[in-house]
């Protein structure tokens, strides 16, 4: 944080010109008391008497693309901000502007490595979410990011021959951060950054599995703190609208506790299976899956409404008669693109009970492959099945001391008892027994959905050096014994080829493909989602992890993307490099995607790899020779 001899006055001058600063409005249903705290022209022009307005200021008319720098601008160019205008930017947030200090720069508190032991404590917790989304700046993919800054043993000395001993720079983070408590804050950063032409990003937990809040030279608009949930008994939703019960949360709470809080007031909400990814940031502006997908369909269907800051500086209400092509948007569109978000309306849905499953098998001298791959197959087989029953599972099969390892995370069956639970999945069990697959499942009831939610999903690990890829099988794909054995062995060559895998089957419910919203359409005929994701040590040579990084683009994924044409992949869970990633995350809905962009943000300030838009930019640099860095530079194509 900057401190300067100026700021305190400057402070009660600002309080002074913006008397609602001061004041903390009422909890009401349409705002949350922060959003009350609004940058509004009158405030801008009574800042005007006493100060230069120019970078804080509201943009009326955009301008075209090709009358700005090619680049975004960065520490060392001619018109980076000065010292006295970051202090100056810092004074008019009341004293909100961090100056970034990568989380694992005390493992090099002079330049080289010290093992303390605060050091050794960060590597042992590297990879605990809870620790890392408490820092600014500190992200899960920081491979893309370029691995500047690791505790000492976790370095990368994969990424190039020519690292040969850790060391530590900023790197693809951000070099300020702005910890945002209020509208006016988001407004500002927003402003700044437009005017100045910096890159923009948006943190929230910083979960993103493409790196997307980050970027080098950027400054961070940091959402974590913006936590309050508000219950709304009857929200009204005017002619035709939902109502009933809702929640409005602000755009730092994570599921953990927004399923505490539903358990509070006895209702459920639609959101994932991972405890702290954030509800309202790029899990629901992705659309959203959960282990009540099945029942309910998205956590992005049950959007009523957005408050969001856009491109311009302008603070607005999005919902299903106001501002409808920004509502339509966000709704699955994804984070990063449209504005940022402060708070979200939520529909609640009723307490319900739920049986969960969890179980493993692991190949052995007892158990073949091929045992395995039956087991598998007679599993897949009642996917249709389960999931109109309303279940979901999330299950992985990975390589572990050259064993193959399947678990099931959970089965979740919602509105289910135990009884009926037990029955549905017998038979299966029955064939399993016939195969002799060596499990011991263990299945319990809940009487509501975040209590098994808890049992269900323990936290799960940040792990950072790791790729993926994914795509969407749909019905058609398991509708016959044939298909159910092709796509069966399409997921086998790459896991015979050393990847690993999650398969999720769930599917929409009946009726949810004709809700306009921007979800990606190919989730509505789902019923396995699969993701291949492969792992190396930090010592390996750099010739083979970019071959395992690109055998995953341009060797495995192929093979699931020829059995499933048209469909395409979940752009929350994808290839950071995803060939044709309009298509395959967007479908039929990225003409409109990209019209809305185009009218909300057409000079870019909004920025996110593979982002509706993105397009148009390209990032100067590539780690392992294909993969865009975020620690370069940003520039229009
Ligand atoms: C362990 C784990 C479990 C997961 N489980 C699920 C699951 O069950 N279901 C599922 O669908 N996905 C799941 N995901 C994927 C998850 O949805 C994405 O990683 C998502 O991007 C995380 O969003 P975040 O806001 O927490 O993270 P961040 O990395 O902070 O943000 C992600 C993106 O959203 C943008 N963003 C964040 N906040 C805002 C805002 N207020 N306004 C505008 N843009 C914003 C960021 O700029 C960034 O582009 C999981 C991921 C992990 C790592
Ligand atoms: C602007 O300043 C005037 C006088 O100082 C004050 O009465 C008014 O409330 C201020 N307006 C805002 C929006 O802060
Ligand atoms: C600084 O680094 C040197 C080695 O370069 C080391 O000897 C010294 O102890 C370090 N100082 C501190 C305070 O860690
Ligand atoms: C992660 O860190 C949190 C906060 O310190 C701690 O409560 C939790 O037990 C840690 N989790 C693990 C698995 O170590
Ligand atoms: C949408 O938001 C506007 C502005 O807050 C409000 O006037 C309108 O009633 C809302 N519409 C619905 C359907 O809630
Ligand atoms: C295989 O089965 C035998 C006999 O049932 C048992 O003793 C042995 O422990 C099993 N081995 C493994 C690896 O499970
Ligand atoms: C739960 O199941 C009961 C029947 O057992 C059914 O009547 C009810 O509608 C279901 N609830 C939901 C939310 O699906
Ligand atoms: C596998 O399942 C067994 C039986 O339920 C359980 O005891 C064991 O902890 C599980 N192992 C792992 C690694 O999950
Ligand atoms: C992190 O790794 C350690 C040791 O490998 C393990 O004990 C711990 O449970 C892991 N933490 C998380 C959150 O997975
Ligand atoms: C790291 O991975 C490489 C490539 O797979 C392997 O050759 C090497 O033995 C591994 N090193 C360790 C310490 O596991
Ligand atoms: C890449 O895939 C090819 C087959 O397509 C395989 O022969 C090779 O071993 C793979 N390399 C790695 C590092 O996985």
């Amino acid at each position: 944080m900057f401190h300067s001899a100026t700021s305190f006055a400057f402070q009660l001058l600002l309080v002074a010109a913006f008397p609602s600063l001061a004041l903390a409005a009422s909890e009401g249903t349409d705002f949350l008391w922060w959003e009350n705290i609004q940058l509004t022209q009158n405030v801008l022009t009574n800042w005007s008497y006493t100060m230069d307005v120019t970078p804080y200021s509201f943009r009326s008319n955009f301008r075209p693309p090709s009358t700005l720098p090619k680049c975004k601008t960065y520490p060392g160019d001619s018109d980076w901000p000065s010292d006295s205008q970051w202090a100056a930017f810092d004074n008019v947030l009341t004293l909100k502007l961090i100056k970034t200090v990568p989380e694992a720069s005390i493992c090099y508190p002079n330049g080289s490595v010290v093992n303390s032991p605060q050091c050794q404590r960060l590597t042992d917790s590297w990879n605990n979410s809870t620790l890392r989304i408490e820092d600014p700046t500190s992200i899960r993919s920081v491979l893309f990011q370029g691995m500047t800054c690791m505790p000492p043993p976790h370095t990368g000395y994969f990424l190039s021959p020519s690292i040969t001993s850790p060391s530590c720079t900023i790197g693809g983070f951000p070099e300020y951060v702005v910890k945002v408590g209020s509208v006016t804050q988001v407004q500002l950063a927003v402003n700044f950054a437009r005017e100045k032409n910096l890159r923009l990003v948006i943190k929230n937990t910083g979960h993103d599995f493409g790196a997307k809040s980050v970027g080098k030279g950027s400054v961070s608009i940091w959402t974590h703190f913006l936590k309050d949930m508000v219950f709304i008994e009857k929200w009204k939703g005017g002619k035709g609208g939902y109502e009933g019960p809702a929640v409005r949360f602000g755009a730092g709470v994570q599921v953990w506790e927004a399923n505490e809080f539903s358990k509070k007031y006895g209702v459920t909400l639609v959101g994932g299976e991972g405890k702290t990814v954030g509800h309202i940031g790029g899990y629901i502006q992705g659309g959203g899956h959960s282990p009540l997908t099945s029942l309910w369909g998205m956590a992005a269907d049950h959007v009523l409404s957005i408050n969001i800051v856009t491109a311009s500086g302008h603070f607005i209400t999005a919902n299903s008669t106001h501002n409808t092509d920004i509502f339509w948007a966000v709704r699955g569109g994804g984070g990063s693109t449209f504005g940022v978000v402060t708070s979200m309306v939520l529909r609640a849905f009723p307490k319900i009970k739920v049986t969960t499953m969890r179980y493993n098998m692991t190949t052995s001298s007892n158990f073949s492959r091929d045992q395995f791959w039956e087991a598998q197959k007679a599993w897949v087989a009642d996917f249709k099945k389960y999931a109109d029953l309303g279940y979901y599972s999330y299950t992985r099969i990975r390589h572990v001391n050259g064993e193959l390892f399947h678990d099931a995370t959970s089965w979740i069956a919602p509105n289910t008892s135990i009884t009926d639970f037990k029955a549905s999945v017998a038979p299966m069990f029955a064939k399993w027994k016939t195969i002799g697959v060596p499990v011991t499942p263990i299945i319990r009831e809940f009487d509501n959905y975040p209590d098994a939610f808890t049992d269900a999903f323990p936290q799960e690990a940040w792990t950072w050096a790791m790729r993926q890829a994914s795509r969407f099988f749909p019905q058609a794909n398991l509708a016959t014994p044939e298909k159910q054995e092709q796509t069966l062995d399409a997921i086998r060559s790459v896991v015979d080829e050393g990847s690993n895998t999650i398969i999720f089957n769930m599917r929409n419910p009946p009726g949810s493909a004709s809700i306009d919203n921007a979800v990606n359409p190919a989730w509505r005929s789902l019923l396995l989602f699969a993701i291949m994701f492969v792992t190396w040590n930090t010592t390996a040579p750099t010739p083979y992890v970019t071959e395992l990084s690109r055998n995953l683009t341009y060797e495995w994924n192929p093979r699931w993307r020829a059995l499933t044409p048209g469909s395409g992949t979940y752009m929350s869970e994808s290839d950071y490099i995803e060939p044709n990633w309009q298509q395959s995350f967007h479908g039929d809905k990225y003409a409109r995607l990209l019209k809305i962009k185009k009218t909300w943000d057409p000079e870019g300030v909004f920025y996110a790899q593979n982002a509706v838009g993105s397009e148009e930019w390209e990032m100067s640099e590539k780690i392992l020779g294909h993969l865009p860095s975020q620690n370069s530079k940003l520039c229009r194509i």
